[in-house]
């Protein structure tokens, strides 16, 4: 295993990411812990994260420097670099020019670090500071026009350091510098695979659940989905699949979801059909963030209904996912008064969601997995890629696409809008080409002609989105061709719509969604 402290960098969770591309197991933890705790997990090396502080202000956040004295080895990235230099007794500086984007590698030294890293290959640096005098015992291994000290080593204690960051994609050979240290530097062995992880996810659950019964809330999204698999062969039919349909899912979404499991993959759902109580509870709410409340709380309700009608159950399983969990510096601290800043935007609701104080002991075997990491889990215990690979749908569902009141009518329309704009891109196999496609449907009323006929009728949004991670978002630039099509089709078969207007913001400023 590696350990990423992370000390506020946007990128930590990256470098795990692609630590475990290598086959190695690692996990992010806060720069506050301890060396005596590190000592204790027992790393084979140790990443100390970027971050957006400076070395020399005032709350910049430090490590134990207890950890130079545990004999493993360690990488600092850009402020850990420095970080390193600074507590060895080096010397770091506000650069007179600071460096930010690519820039060219040049390399004093080919071995070790910068094995198979080619001479003059482009590196992604983003840092004002810079290194000026080197602690003992350590060598520049590379350097840019900029920056003399853009990769140095101090080879006996096994110390390194980079000033540009090999994690992102825009540094070209970064990963075989991530390999070179976990493979030769701390000498680690490719353990971490699929097969291995369900191996032991199956028998830990096994051995946690014996001969009890467990309770899975499934959404028909990935992670329920991939945990309801694993489960199922961990203990068969000791687990129950519970689905609530409140009413706010896509257009035969609930029907195909039950079918796939009861009859495809043998996997038994208790349906529950609760489509009234939700939209009785959202009536005439037009509040997004009291709309979402609504909803979290009506779930919690008939969760808590349901599984006394089908228990007694004495676990309840949940696909709480690695990024729920890491604890690391918290990125929202105000570098200069180190004060933590909640900015809430959304709250989201998700059949994750559920409060601690339910009656029920947890697993959860997916806590230590990120969101691919589960795609290929799903795959190898034989989830199908319509699964596996379907576009991210909010907890509320269309109850947040809908602007305003929520009623049967509107959902209809919706609903209606909203399949033609999947139909129409699965058909021209465009439906990965997108992070999310979908409908919104605004609340107010415009103008139109069809036939002979004034029409005074309800515009449909068109949403088609890229992103990475659904954090930062692009609007998607699709064919006028594409455009046009849902747009016709729309506005001759859906009644009521009469526009449709495309959603030409990225996020930020927009969100995704639109409520
Ligand atoms: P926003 O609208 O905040 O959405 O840009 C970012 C991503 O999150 C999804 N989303 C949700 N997912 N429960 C979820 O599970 C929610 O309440 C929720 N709200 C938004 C959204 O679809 C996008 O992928």
């Amino acid at each position: 295993m590696l350990i990423i402290l992370d000390f506020g960098s946007q990128y930590s969770e990256l470098i795990a990411r692609r630590i475990r591309e290598t086959q190695v197991y690692s996990e992010v933890l806060s720069y506050r812990t301890s060396a005596e705790k590190i000592r204790q997990l027992n790393p084979k090396g140790i990443i100390l994260s970027g971050g957006p502080s400076s070395v020399y202000a005032d709350h910049a956040p430090k490590c134990d420097p207890a950890i130079w004295e545990l004999g493993i080895p360690v990488l600092g990235v850009c402020y850990g670099m420095q970080l390193m230099v600074q507590q060895l007794g080096g010397q770091v500086e506000t650069a007179e020019r600071g460096e930010y984007g690519k820039a060219s590698l040049h390399i004093d030294d080919p071995t070790d670090l910068l094995t198979n890293v080619g001479d003059g290959s482009t590196m992604w640096m983003s840092h004002g500071d810079s290194v000026t005098r080197l602690p003992q015992g350590f060598e520049v291994l590379a350097h840019t026009d900029n920056t003399p000290s853009a990769a140095i080593a101090n080879h006996d204690q096994g110390f390194y350091g980079v000033q540009f960051h090999p994690e992102v994609v825009h540094s070209v050979d970064g990963q075989a510098l991530i390999r070179n240290f976990v493979y030769h530097i701390c000498r680690c062995e490719p353990t971490w695979t699929t097969e291995a992880f369900v191996e032991e996810a199956i028998r830990e659950v096994r051995a946690k659940v014996g001969t009890k019964r467990v309770l899975l809330a499934l959404s028909g999204g990935v992670d329920s989905s991939t945990l309801a698999f694993l489960l199922h062969q961990a203990i068969g039919d000791q687990l129950t699949c519970m689905f609530i349909d409140q009413g706010f899912m896509r257009k035969g979404e609930p029907e195909r979801l039950v079918e796939l499991f009861d009859q495809q993959f043998h996997i038994k759902v208790e349906y529950v059909q609760a489509r009234t109580r939700f939209l009785e509870k959202i009536k005439g709410i037009t509040d997004p963030e009291e709309k979402r409340k609504r909803i979290g709380h009506e779930f919690i309700r008939v969760f808590e209904e349901e599984s006394k009608r089908l228990g007694p159950f004495d676990y309840l399983a949940q696909g709480t996912l690695y990024p729920d969990v890491i604890e690391s510096a918290d990125t929202n601290v105000d570098p200069k008064t180190g004060e933590r800043v909640a900015v809430k935007i959304k709250s989201h609701h998700n059949v994750g969601g559920l409060p601690k104080d339910l009656q029920f002991k947890l697993i959860e075997p997916l806590r230590k997995l990120f969101k691919d990491e589960v795609r290929n889990v799903g795959r190898s215990v034989g989830l199908p890629n319509e699964i596996v690979r379907r576009q991210p749908f909010p907890g509320p569902g269309l109850a947040i696409r809908i602007l305003g009141e929520v009623t049967a009518e509107r959902l209809n329309i919706l609903r209606d809008a909203d399949y033609i704009v999947r139909e129409e891109i699965r058909n021209r196999g465009l439906y990965h080409d997108f992070w999310q496609a979908f409908a919104v449907l605004l609340p107010v009323r415009s103008v139109g002609v069809m036939g002979d006929q004034r029409t005074y009728a309800h515009p449909i949004v068109l949403r088609l989105v890229s992103s990475e991670d659904g954090m930062t978002a692009d609007w998607s630039r699709p064919s006028y061709n594409l455009l046009e099509v849902i747009s016709n089709r729309i506005v001759n078969e859906v009644d009521g719509v009469n526009r449709v207007v495309y959603d030409i913001t990225s996020k930020p400023p927009g969100t995704i969604e639109w409520e």
